[in-house]
């Protein structure tokens, strides 16, 4: 049996995920949500699960330092890497929006558009064939229009709180997100039966057990 590695997003994913694996039966420790530790064992099965930054999370599973991946939609979109996404998690729903100021709807020719996403940004504007100016931030992107650093924001949206609590308006939804299950191309294929069994105990999980 190959050992495996998963690298799991740290944040806001991580104890959804502690739990999923829980309800799969795959015990991993709950001290892992509050430990400085980056690396655990889990008990009794041949995995390994490394904390890893959101962002860096495809990183590890393209190179094929970690067999397996856990993190959000967003962050396999805005890094686009060559790897397998197999299985929608339903955990951390959110979405990519366009927003704003309300009066500015609408009267956008040359928009500037803040993000923490600029690579997706910039190819969600080429597909639709509209030139844009993109600033790359790196958090409280709200910020942007009500400063005038740039006109529109492209973020995700969860409950929509911090978007009303600031005034600002969704001008168009742009895809639904959430947390997913990416694997390394090699590894599937040389890890191939430790690998399905760990997606199978998990869909078997996602699907309510
Ligand atoms: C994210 C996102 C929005 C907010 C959306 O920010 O960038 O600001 O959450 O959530 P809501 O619709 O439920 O209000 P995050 O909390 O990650 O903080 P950041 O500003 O530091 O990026």
């Amino acid at each position: 049996m190959n050992e495996i590695r998963i690298a799991m997003a740290k944040g806001r994913l991580a104890s959804q995920a502690v739990k999923l694996f829980i309800e799969a039966g795959i015990n991993i420790s709950e001290k892992l949500l509050n430990s400085r530790k980056l690396i655990f064992k889990v008990l009794d099965e041949n995995i390994e699960i490394i904390l890893v930054k959101p962002a860096d999370v495809p990183i590890y599973v393209e190179y094929g330092t970690a067999d397996l991946g856990i993190v959000g939609k967003d962050t396999i979109l805005e890094e686009n890497r060559d790897l397998y996404e197999v299985l929608d998690l339903g955990f951390g729903k959110c979405r990519f929006a366009l927003a704003g100021l309300p009066q500015q709807k609408k009267s956008l020719l040359q928009r500037k558009v803040a993000t923490k996403y600029p690579d997706f940004t910039r190819r969600y504007f080429k597909s639709k064939g509209e030139p844009v100016e993109i600033i790359k931030l790196n958090g409280s992107i709200e910020l942007a229009p009500l400063t005038g650093l740039a006109d529109t924001i492209l973020d995700i949206v969860q409950t929509g709180r911090t978007l009303k609590e600031n005034g600002l308006v969704v001008y168009e939804e742009i895809k639904d997100l959430s947390a997913r299950l990416i694997v390394n191309k090699v590894s599937m294929k040389t890890s191939q039966t430790e690998i399905s069994k760990i997606i199978k105990a998990l869909e078997k999980a996602v699907n309510g057990g």
